[in-house]
């Protein structure tokens, strides 16, 4: 029988994942919520969360009722000053994670190709020199901050080279990038959105500088080849397609291998006999990673608009309706995961996790960003010996609604004698 919906019911519950207790350790929170209200109601985003695994899987095999329109928007209306300088840039077209089918299919075949797992293996030893390259940069110091020396440059000069941006672009793209981040939680003072706006139309003009270039001189990259790239059946992309679509390759290819190699290090960092085991047997970093992804999924969770009044759980959710899938949560649900809160290389349904999503929109970066980080835990754990947490610090993380990265991430080693 379905719950007659009253608001009063859900509203009780102090959810603020930027709330600074919240963003540092929001597990307990989940927990409470899985057991006591497994699908709740937040009047501050206006948003239902789900936190459940079964409930969040029921939702993924449905995209027709639960679309993926603003998949990655907590807020979908800005002040009119923002919406100004958002109108002098480019509109944005659904492409993938933001994308129904059939349209959602038409892209995945087509952006499939080109990043399909054989051509990402191609570039392992290319990353694996990149890694060994930025790590030789502090060596010998004996202690460095790994998310800002290490951690975000790895993905992103990698996700670069692939697209074809140039490396001393990096810093200009990480800064528009962040600000972009602060568009999607949407949760800062309108001048500050202002700023971000202008930031994602220079963003755009950016690659849409790329595009009418490599129309005119292809190069071997990824850029060009989503321009040539061709599916049998389906129209071949047009520019404002192709210029979102990297928009999206280029932010989603960085933020989130950059927060997963930094929380897979520190969760190795504090156990040390596991640590021990992925050293002295580096094709363990594999299972390291999934753990990482499982325990601090980068992407906590992420929206769907129901397409229809619906039932769901007891619950009536009008057409409109929006619901944050929490795979964080999901991942660290008993009824899924045995003793969920611990990390456990040796975990047998390690791989069930959702942090890489499920179903038609499962990541199509995973083979690259799961190659990355196992390279780079590996290369960590190869060259910094005795690798241990630096004692005078405090771990934070990036205020956002949509990924979970630490702000720093600072380690000590025993520096090779000169
Ligand atoms: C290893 C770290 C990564 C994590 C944790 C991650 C997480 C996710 C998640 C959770 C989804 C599902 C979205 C949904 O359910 O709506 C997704 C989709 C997606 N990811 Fe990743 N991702 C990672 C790496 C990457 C990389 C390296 C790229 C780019 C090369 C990328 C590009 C995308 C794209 C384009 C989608 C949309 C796919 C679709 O809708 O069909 N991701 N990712």
């Amino acid at each position: 029988m379905v719950q007659q919906f009253d608001r009063s019911q859900y509203e009780d519950v102090e959810w603020n994942p930027l709330d600074p207790h919240q963003l540092e350790n929001p597990y307990p929170l989940y927990a409470r919520a899985r057991q006591e209200r497994p699908i709740f109601f937040s009047p501050t985003f206006g948003i239902w969360y789900v936190t459940r695994y079964e409930d969040i899987m029921q939702i993924l095999r449905q995209p027709e009722l639960f679309s993926s329109a603003n998949s990655f928007m907590v807020t979908t209306e800005f002040a009119p000053e923002v919406e100004a300088v958002l109108a002098e840039g480019y509109p944005i077209v659904p492409t993938l994670v933001d994308n129904d089918p059939p349209s959602h299919t038409r892209f995945k075949k087509l952006v499939g190709k080109v990043f399909a797992p054989n051509r990402v293996r191609e570039k392992a030893d290319e990353i694996r020199e990149l890694a060994h390259m930025l790590i030789d940069d502090f060596v010998d110091e004996g202690r460095a901050d790994i998310a800002w020396q290490f951690a975000y440059l790895l993905p992103m000069y990698t996700i670069g080279d692939f697209l074809g941006v140039p490396r001393e672009d990096m810093k200009m793209i990480k800064q528009w990038s962040d600000d972009w981040l602060l568009m999607m939680s949407g949760a800062a003072p309108t001048d500050e959105l202002v700023g971000a706006a202008h930031s994602l139309v220079r963003f755009q003009n950016y690659f849409k500088d790329m595009l009418e270039d490599r129309r005119a001189n292809p190069q071997d990259d990824y850029i060009s080849a989503l321009i040539t790239v061709r599916e049998e059946g389906e129209e071949p992309l047009a520019d404002l397609e192709i210029l979102c679509l990297a928009l999206q390759l280029m932010f989603a290819g960085h933020e989130t291998a950059t927060n997963l190699i930094n929380s897979t290090l520190w969760l190795l960092l504090h156990h040390p006999e596991q640590y021990a085991e992925v050293r002295d047997k580096p094709e363990l970093a594999a299972e390291a990673i999934e753990e990482g992804l499982r325990l601090e999924s980068p992407v906590p969770g992420l929206i769907r608009t129901v397409t229809q009044d619906t039932e769901f759980d007891g619950i009536f959710l009008p057409k409109g309706s929006r619901l944050q899938l929490m795979y964080a949560s999901a991942n660290r649900d008993a009824e899924k995961f045995e003793d969920p809160d611990t990390f456990d290389l040796h975990r047998a349904n390690k791989y069930d996790h959702l942090a890489l999503g499920k179903g038609i929109h499962y990541c199509v970066g995973a083979p690259l960003g799961k190659l990355e980080s196992i390279i780079a835990i590996q290369a960590l754990l190869e060259r910094l010996p005795n690798m241990r947490l630096a004692a005078d610090q405090t771990f934070e993380h990036q205020p956002s609604l949509v990924m979970r990265g630490l702000k720093n991430l600072i380690v000590e080693w025993d520096p090779p004698q000169a």
